[in-house]
């Protein structure tokens, strides 16, 4: 906006006091004396405001249209603002037909409103101030883990192994596969699909890199249509080598949490305040208090038998042995007075092959853990990861995936070392902070299953 105009135009405001600012209008207010114009470039949410001799008025300068100001930058007689610009011209570079557009000037369109048009939504004041908080956070997660010693891994998109074994893989074809039915020969020799999770070639990397970290799209064919479950989503992973304990995994998920939250809300207060005035009143102000105290933690057994005594009734009727389901997560969060609570050590038969065998009697468990955030549920998942060659070789014969995971195996012969990891789904991180109810509100294009706009 006009801070940025300043900068980039510095000699020619030193020179001649001229600032072009280039931007969408916000609103168009015409007086007899003046013309007033609120423009915003996406820096910020503040619009400049500009004062224009009302000859400067057309009639395609509306609402929505593209427009370059030039003019002098002066202090603002109004209290609200601090500087506004003296137009001297006005170009509308793009014109809106405002009889059309979806957005209309000065409104508070809900956030379900705006979903229908993905690609007009990020003009709207909610969507913008989220799309500057993402970029802040990505920027965060970068920072974090490069000033801790990380080194960041891009892991492949595309992928010939299923990391979770969940069996919610989208596979790829070439188009010319798809329309060849008969005797298909794949493009890769393989079956090849987009990636559920990092963690796998993350993993084969802390083999030589001791800290690594990735971030990037993750997909799963989840035909769920929950509000915290998106088909194509974020997830930042992390996996450290040489650790034998999973408080330090959980140590580094609370570190990334509260450093990034931080970061977020002293690059973006203006942005987080919207958020927590019209959208999440009862977020407010508690973030901060989160990022006080630590985060607390309980076993798997306890939060069973917590359920176990709830006062409520469960549609899934909770018991050593189950997985914890959505109205779970809600009552042990709301049971540890709507704080961030790790579940650790979750049975053995719950959790993917990878997660290391605690070997503890008959309640056999592995050492995993996931953090559990108020209003969204599970945020993180991990575990210290299976490094003993004779209990992961018998574990993948079981499951009949030996062939598939040789090199998996290999890696526990050739230096292996006790490591961990855990990945953080970013929407859902977003979700908590800002109190978004739905994932959808809180990616640019969300795809999940029966859409795929644009
Ligand atoms: O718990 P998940 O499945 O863990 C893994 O994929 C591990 N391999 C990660 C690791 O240890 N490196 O997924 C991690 C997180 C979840 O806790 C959740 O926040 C998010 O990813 N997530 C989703 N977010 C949006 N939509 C979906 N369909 C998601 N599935 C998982
Ligand atoms: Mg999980």
């Amino acid at each position: 906006s006009w801070k940025k105009s300043m900068s980039t135009q510095r000699s020619c405001q030193e020179i001649t006091n001229v600032f072009y600012l280039q931007g969408w209008v916000r609103s168009v207010r015409s007086q007899k004396e003046v013309l007033f114009l609120h423009i915003n470039d996406g820096s910020s949410l503040e619009s400049l405001q500009v004062v224009a001799d009302p000859s400067l008025e057309k009639r395609d300068l509306t609402f929505g249209s593209a427009v370059e100001v030039q003019g002098k930058l002066v202090k603002s007689p109004h209290r609200m603002q601090n500087m506004e610009l003296q137009a001297e011209t006005i170009c509308v570079v793009g014109p809106c037909d405002i009889w059309s557009f979806p957005l209309k000037m000065k409104e508070r369109h809900p956030l379900e409103y705006v979903r229908q048009f993905p690609h007009l939504r990020c003009r709207n004041n909610t969507l913008g101030a989220l799309l500057r908080i993402r970029s802040e956070a990505t920027a965060g997660i970068h920072s974090f883990f490069q000033d801790n010693g990380y080194v960041h891994i891009h892991t492949p998109i595309i992928t010939s192994n299923d990391c979770e074994g969940a069996g919610e893989l989208f596979q790829i074809e070439t188009s010319s596969e798809a329309k060849e039915s008969a005797e298909k020969t794949h493009f890769f020799n393989v079956p090849a699909f987009l990636t559920v999770s990092g963690q796998l070639h993350l993993e084969v990397m802390a083999g030589a890199f001791t800290h690594v970290f990735t971030f990037g799209p993750t997909f799963r064919a989840e035909n769920s249509q929950s509000r915290r479950h998106l088909a194509e989503f974020y997830m930042v992973e992390a996996e450290l080598s040489f650790t034998e304990s999973l408080q330090d995994i959980m140590q580094v998920m609370e570190d990334l949490f509260k450093t990034v939250t931080s970061t977020v809300l002293s690059k973006c207060p203006r942005d987080v305040e919207l958020f927590h005035k019209y959208i999440a009143p009862a977020q407010k102000g508690r973030l901060e208090q989160i990022l006080k105290h630590k985060f607390m933690i309980i076993s798997y057994g306890e939060a069973v038998e917590i359920l176990k005594q709830a006062p409520q009734t469960f549609t899934f009727k909770p018991e050593w042995g189950c997985d914890l389901q959505t109205e779970h997560e809600k009552y042990l969060v709301k049971h540890c007075g709507e704080v961030p609570v790790f579940v650790i050590n979750y049975p053995y038969d719950l959790k993917p092959f990878y997660m290391r065998d605690n070997e503890d009697g008959p309640q056999h468990t592995v050492a995993a853990v996931d953090l559990l955030v108020p209003g969204v549920g599970e945020l993180c998942g991990g575990s210290l990861r299976e490094e003993r060659l004779p209990f992961l070789e018998s574990r993948l014969q079981r499951l009949g995936l030996t062939d598939a995971y040789q090199w998996y195996l290999d890696l526990r012969k050739f230096g292996s070392v006790p490591h961990g990891g855990f990945g953080m789904g970013f929407e859902r991180y977003l979700q908590y902070i800002l109190g978004v109810d739905n994932i959808k509100d809180v990616i640019p294009f969300p795809r999940f299953s029966h859409s795929c706009l644009l």
